[in-house]
């Protein structure tokens, strides 16, 4: 080794080359580990130190951890299970803010941009109803799928609460000052599903004037000025919200439901996190189906979409159409068509998730609840918590160019064995509460999931914040 690494530089071997390649990967490795093992333990005043405690997400084992036995994932909850003597205890403890993860600021923002969109009027006293006596509903039917603005404000406005019940990844504060990140209420989803329409005589739509009175308002806060609003979460979870207004935004972190219809700089994965849909199927509950039990192979229900990436499912439907034991059918599953799909969907081992008009769409979330398998063929699709799960161990991912080869997507779904299926539609069941919405919130459902997500990226909107700043403290002239 010291031999060569003290070749002349100019004398490159293809030898030398790819020693050395080794090597710097292994000091790359090695400096990974290191910095991750000692930036605890670094000199700083811990309260600077939002990451300290998104470190201990590893030593509190919220990543699966592999068991003894090899093959078999171990994920929180059976971890928690493990260690669970009194059940639930955990659960309904009260929740300790000094042990969240970290710190939220939440704009005090006029209610038509929050649950005044659901119909709800202020008292003149505060800006937000009292959840202690009644929790303004959000409207059903398909509206739900986008519904994480209303878990997520819920969650914040609860955290401080006296009796609040179970966890608390992120907390409330007042001070913007000791936050690590500035959370924008508005529920931008609502807005686009409910008034998008221009209303005479109004010359632009509610949901256009919201947007473009939530870039003035934002502009004008100390907090966005201080970070360039790189500190702020924006909630933008339907793909078509917040239209008029993310170019203006785009230095925030969005929370959304895939990128298909963003230019990658105002969103990607570096920055910006990935929230599922809520799941409009019934979960199935005490599901005890085998193989055997689930008649229907292959399953789909959806909207037929001509343009884009959404042509395939056209292309899909010829291949399949005439196959045994497969349902295919087009039409979107409607209110009253939701407890057909979720019989459809319990009784089928495999569902078909085929990109739309966008990459996204909430049938993934609907064949999690109903644990059957799902096949993914969407080449551009983006999952949530992909960093903490392996979504191959319980989906089948299918490239588009592959998928309409005649014959290779049957052929395929048939070679998977009974076993193997059985293995995922256990892992299914596993991590179903993941992405389970619901208000007060749970250990490691969808709202602190997404939370937990979030933590994971507030040390890097710390070093962007710190490195916008290295000029801006002391600004000649003015
Ligand atoms: C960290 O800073 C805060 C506020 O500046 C202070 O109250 C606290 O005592 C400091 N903690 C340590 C460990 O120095
Ligand atoms: C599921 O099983 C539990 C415990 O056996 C039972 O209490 C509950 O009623 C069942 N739920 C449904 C929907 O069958």
């Amino acid at each position: 080794m010291a031999n060569r690494n003290t070749q002349p530089c100019g004398f490159v071997s293809r030898k030398f080359f790819s020693c050395s390649l080794i090597l710097a990967i292994v000091l790359v490795l090695y400096c990974i580990l290191f910095w991750g093992s000692t930036a605890p333990l670094a000199p700083i005043n811990s309260s600077l130190l939002p990451n300290e405690k998104a470190f201990s997400l590893i030593e509190n084992q919220r990543i699966p951890l592999r068991d003894e036995m090899g093959d078999h994932l171990l994920l929180n909850h059976e971890i928690s299970s493990l260690n669970r003597n009194q059940p639930e205890e955990q659960e309904l403890k009260k929740c300790d803010p000094s042990k969240a993860l970290f710190k939220v600021f939440m704009y005090d923002m006029p209610p038509e941009f929050h649950f005044g969109l659901l119909g709800w009027v202020a008292d003149g006293k505060s800006v937000w109803p009292d959840i202690h006596t009644k929790i303004p509903p959000y409207p059903g039917g398909l509206n739900l799928q986008h519904s994480i603005e209303y878990w997520l404000t819920l969650d914040l406005l609860s955290s401080r609460l006296p009796d609040r019940r179970g966890p608390c990844t992120a907390v409330r504060v007042e001070d913007s000052r000791e936050a690590d990140v500035v959370f924008v209420p508005f529920f931008s989803s609502l807005s686009y599903n409910r008034y998008s329409k221009i209303e005479p005589p109004e010359k632009i739509s509610r949901n256009k004037m919201l947007q473009q009175k939530l870039v003035s308002y934002l502009a004008a806060q100390e907090e966005w000025k201080r970070s360039n609003g790189m500190d702020h979460i924006i909630m933008a979870h339907h793909p078509n919200s917040m239209l008029f207004a993310r170019t203006s935004l785009w230095h925030c972190m969005f929370i959304l439901a895939d990128f298909g219809r963003y230019i990658p700089y105002v969103a990607n994965v570096e920055k910006d996190v990935i929230a599922p849909y809520k799941h409009v199927i019934k979960t199935f509950v005490n599901d005890t189906s085998t193989y055997d039990d689930r008649p229907t192979l292959l399953y789909f229900q959806g909207a037929i979409y001509r343009k884009d990436g959404g042509k395939i499912r056209q292309e899909l439907f010829y291949l399949l159409r005439n196959e045994k034991d497969v349902h295919f059918a087009f039409g979107s599953v409607r209110v009253n068509g939701i407890n057909k799909a979720s019989q459809g969907m319990h009784s089928s081992k495999f569902c078909l998730n085929i990109a739309g008009d966008t990459p996204s769409s909430n049938r993934l979330f609907d064949a999690i609840a109903s644990h059957c398998v799902p096949v993914i063929i969407s080449d551009e699709i983006e999952l949530p918590f992909e960093d903490v799960l392996d979504y191959s161990e319980f989906c089948v991912f299918v490239s588009a160019s592959d998928a309409v080869k005649k014959g290779f997507l049957m052929k395929l779904i048939r070679g998977i064995s009974r076993e193997e299926w059985t293995r995922m539609w256990r892992k299914l069941k596993e991590v179903e509460d993941y992405f389970e919405f619901q208000y007060p919130s749970r250990k490691d459902d969808a709202v602190q999931m997404i939370w937990q997500a979030v933590a994971r990226k507030v040390p890097a909107i710390r070093l962007k914040v710190h490195k916008s700043r290295r000029f801006s403290r002391f600004k000649s002239g003015r």
